[in-house]
């Protein structure tokens, strides 16, 4: 990577402020997917081996409505956005008792910061002011007044041009922490430097999401899989019936289009053959069938769809998937993206590269309990879209370069 890292820096005695993406699901004030907290420690824990004198963490939660600039202190307050929940779960992660304060700027956190025992402090949500999505200088200034270096590990969020991952790098050396270097890494490699053939399996619910992103595609790869709710307006623009399955109608004649480019290209497109099909989306009252007749609508892929993937996927050294392939929430309608995961994680096992890129297909992964069996599953959703559609991350931009 041509940024600085925490590698770079002396963090000796320094006050160090990380912003981590700690936007993590939340049940009944439980966290039900702690992946980002645990990708973020490594960075932690190195910071405190190296001898920093404070860590001091920061990140959003959700999209609270945010107090506007000038509000009385704790205006922005919502309580199911408080980073508290996390606080509670990070601390036996890290094995080091840590401070939680109800604010991430004024005074009173200026003094609580200085006088904290604790090396370690997470600051609440950031997006209780409104000023952080707006990168807000004046904002970015006071956050950046607790520190005296800048690290964003805050991979998940890097997409965002916020105070807190671009505004702040005015104030303070800013360099990328361990996961933005991993994340890079592996998803950058993937697609720029893969070891071939390279297959991109894409599902999803929409074409008009995904886009930017085969465009960017279609130079690079292979071979490309479609699935996912985003196949049917796919097949419509080859002449298929798809009955009432999701169907951007006005996207039709950009499928034409991406398929005619892929095949001027020399990509494989591969495309669903059958389906697991439903009278009513409500319904878990399903059938396989070749076909998609009126009245149906489709919402996985098939066992002939699933042997098609195969056999592509098998060719491949590498694999990028992103987006799953029918409705994995449920069961009814889950076997194709459970069948494509649990492939995945025997290419794997054989040396094939495996990247998750985040989001639903990361959840699916999780769901089906193969974390540990993908080379990486990165923590980004929109930003791990961005990132592969090609385009520059302001978070990452923002950030020192070496040499
Ligand atoms: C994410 O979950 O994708 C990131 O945390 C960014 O969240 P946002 O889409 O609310 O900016």
């Amino acid at each position: 990577m041509h940024k600085k890292t925490i590698k770079d820096v002396d963090v000796k005695g320094k006050r160090v402020m990380v912003r981590v993406d700690f936007n993590v699901p939340l049940e009944h004030g439980q966290i039900t997917d702690d992946r980002r907290i645990r990708a973020a420690l490594p960075t932690v824990q190195y910071a405190l081996r190296q001898g920093a004198s404070k860590v001091i963490l920061m990140s959003h939660l959700g999209r609270p409505k945010g107090a506007p600039l000038g509000a009385p202190i704790g205006a922005g307050f919502e309580p199911e956005f408080s980073l508290k929940p996390v606080a509670q779960h990070l601390e036996p992660l890290l094995k080091e008792k840590l401070l939680f304060l109800d604010d991430c700027v004024g005074s009173a956190v200026q003094a609580a910061v200085a006088k904290s025992s604790q090396r370690v402090i997470l600051l609440e949500n950031l997006r209780f002011h409104k000023a952080e999505e707006k990168n807000d200088p004046v904002f970015a200034k006071d956050l950046a007044s607790l520190a005296d270096i800048y690290v964003n590990d805050a991979f998940g969020t890097a997409h965002r041009a916020h105070a807190s991952t671009a505004g702040i790098t005015r104030y303070l050396p800013s360099v990328a922490g361990f996961l933005i270097d991993k994340e890079l890494e592996y998803l950058g490699n993937a697609i720029n430097n893969p070891k071939r053939p390279l297959a991109v399996i894409l599902g999803g619910a929409k074409v008009s999401d995904k886009i930017e992103l085969i465009k960017n595609l279609v130079p690079k790869v292979n071979a490309i899989v479609i699935g996912g709710g985003m196949a049917y307006t796919f097949l419509k623009a080859q002449g298929i019936n798809v009955g009432n399955s999701k169907l951007e109608k006005d996207k039709v004649e950009t499928a034409r289009e991406l398929l005619e480019q892929a095949k001027a290209a020399g990509v494989e497109m591969v495309l669903t053959i059958d389906f697991v099909i439903t009278k009513s989306f409500d319904s878990d009252d399903c059938k396989i069938s070749d076909t998609i007749p009126d009245g149906w609508e489709s919402l996985d892929i098939g066992p002939k769809t699933i042997e098609l993937y195969k056999k592509v996927l098998a060719k491949s050294k590498t694999v990028v998937w992103n987006g799953p392939l029918g409705v994995f929430e449920r069961d009814a309608y889950a076997n194709g993206t459970r069948v494509i995961a649990e492939y995945l994680a025997t290419l794997f096992a054989k040396g094939v590269t495996v990247i998750v890129g985040g989001g639903d297909s990361a959840a699916a992964v999780a769901k089906f309990g193969l974390e540990e069996k993908m080379t990486h599953i990165s923590t980004g959703g929109g930003a791990s879209l961005e990132f592969l559609e090609g385009k520059e991350l302001p978070g990452i931009a923002a950030l020192n370069n070496r040499g």
